[in-house]
């Protein structure tokens, strides 16, 4: 038996929106035949599809990073500026495609802003520096009468797009990272980067990388040194973290959204833990700009190793599983857990590589078993996330030990009163829970779910698109006791009223 236990006055903070972002990068199919496919029957005057751009907004997303990714620390963004027939391929050592640059900057931006979602921007501290950022900050936020501000006006866009956020490169501790640095020395790069960016523009808010994965060997130390360089100068800590199902270890897999708050826990600690030395009142918030289920371990073959490729080549495209979606949907709650921390998201990534949303060249886009509860999330997720107190039995892991056998998270919003619960059951049976509500009455008027099974990844189109969120089992409500009833292997959507 699980109680689950909320109080309207014990809030964490309000939820920022930007947990719900997500990630293009140059790589594989995400921007060629991904957003962007100027022959497509979809595709707008600007070359991009609208098929993908309606599943964009389907999804929620709030940002999309761009450019990259591994592919940013060798980019130079003033090659995909400018008159697109004068623009020169680029081979991109980073995945070794060719790199045709006929989206760059401008073509992103303006995509962003006819979306309505916000940029995040990253820079290359990989084969460049201080130079090519503040010049590419000046191109993208400068006014009028300097050099890359005029650049950008030349390209036939007067306004200054605004960019509000700087990613300062991208897993610089990562061996494989074109330009890769250890601590010291992307800390002082990082430092001496955004001093200048912020003389560009004082209003952008900047990230540093933290660790590529909990499992670095440099994990905490690389945290605790970049930021004995950068701790005054940037506002957010990155982390990305990918998990997957290995070896059929099936527990460990659903237990991934514990290992994902453990990460957050230890990378707030050695940020505080500067902090705290410094007698600073500032606190670094999180920007986990890199999230997801990828098969890195078990089905990546290391493309990196291949010929060089062109027109945007078929990589890293994971198919999805029911059981994804529900790890996908635990790890959703677990950020929204952490919304006193983590201030921005980002689902890696958005379209085809290890994506939500699937293309066919030439032919239809759709959804991706785990769209469907970042979807669910993202539209629910409102106003303040509430201090969620879960009281039940565990599920032994072999990679993670004893974890929470039922995991769950809430917000409420101030204004209307309602409250969104998501619920996930990491067992195989199915679970009674009970939620309680001291001071307050609480309403649910029913959910939908997302349930694992044993298919496997639903490969095409058909198999995709036949998956989707269920009605909930029904929520029983005597008086003020409300009994939930989780399926087994099962994320939960519940809506109501606090
Ligand atoms: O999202 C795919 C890759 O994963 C990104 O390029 C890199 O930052 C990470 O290792």
């Amino acid at each position: 038996m699980t109680t689950i236990t909320l109080h309207p006055d014990f809030r964490l903070g309000p939820v920022d929106r930007r947990v719900f972002g997500s990630f293009v990068e140059h790589l594989g199919r995400c921007v060629y035949t991904g957003i962007y496919e100027p022959d497509h029957p979809t595709a707008d005057e600007h070359g991009f599809r609208r098929d993908v751009a309606d599943l964009t907004q389907e999804l929620g997303a709030t940002v999309l990073r761009y450019p990259g990714g591994n592919f940013v620390s060798n980019y130079v963004w003033e090659d995909a500026v400018g008159p697109v027939e004068q623009r020169k391929p680029f081979l991109d050592l980073a995945w070794r495609t060719v790199e045709p640059n006929l989206v760059g900057t401008d073509e992103f931006l303006q995509y962003c802003e006819r979306e309505g979602i916000a940029p995040m921007m990253a820079v290359n501290l990989g084969t460049r520096g201080i130079e090519a950022a503040i010049a590419l900050l000046e191109y993208c936020n400068g006014e009028a009468g300097t050099k890359w501000a005029d650049l950008r006006i030349a390209n036939g866009r007067e306004e200054p797009y605004g960019v509000a956020l700087w990613c300062l490169g991208n897993e610089m501790d990562g061996p494989w990272q074109i330009g890769h640095k250890d601590a010291h020395e992307y800390g002082r790069l990082a430092a001496a980067t955004g001093r200048a960016m912020r003389q560009v523009d004082p209003s952008i808010e900047l990230v540093a990388c933290g660790s590529s994965s909990m499992m670095m060997d440099t994990f905490g130390e690389w945290e605790r040194t970049v930021l004995s360089y950068c701790y005054d100068v940037v506002d957010h800590i990155s982390m990305h973290a990918y998990y997957e199902e290995l070896d059929g270890d099936r527990a460990s897999f659903l237990g991934s959204a514990t290992a994902m708050a453990t990460f957050i826990d230890r990378v707030a600690a050695s940020a505080d833990a500067i902090g705290a030395e410094r007698r600073s009142d500032k606190q670094i918030t999180i920007s986990f700009d890199e999230w997801n289920v990828w098969y890195l371990v078990s089905r990546f073959v290391g493309e990196t190793n291949l010929p060089i490729q062109r027109d945007a080549p078929r990589i890293i495209e994971d198919v999805y599983s029911a059981l994804d979606a529900v790890v996908v949907g635990d790890m959703l709650s677990t950020l929204i857990n952490h919304a006193d921390r983590v201030a921005v998201g980002c689902l890696a990534q958005l379209v085809n590589v290890i994506a939500p949303i699937m293309t066919e060249p030439g032919g239809p886009a759709w959804r991706q078993t785990t769209f469907h509860p970042f979807a669910t999330a993202a539209r629910l997720a409102r106003g303040d996330a509430l201090q969620v107190k879960v009281d039940t039995g565990t599920l032994t892991t072999a990679r993670h030990g004893d974890v929470p056998a039922v995991t769950a998270a809430a917000t409420v919003d101030p204004e209307t009163g309602a409250l969104a619960l998501f619920v996930t059951n990491r067992t195989d049976v199915e679970q009674t829970v009970t939620l309680r509500t001291p001071g307050a009455t609480a309403r649910l008027d029913g959910g939908s779910a997302v349930l694992a099974d044993h298919v496997g990844p639903r490969e095409g189109r058909e198999a995709a698109e036949a998956y989707g969120m269920v009605d909930a089992l029904p929520v029983a409500q005597e008086g003020d006791a409300l009994t939930l009833r989780l399926a087994p292997e099962s994320w939960t959507a519940f809506t109501g009223s606090l």
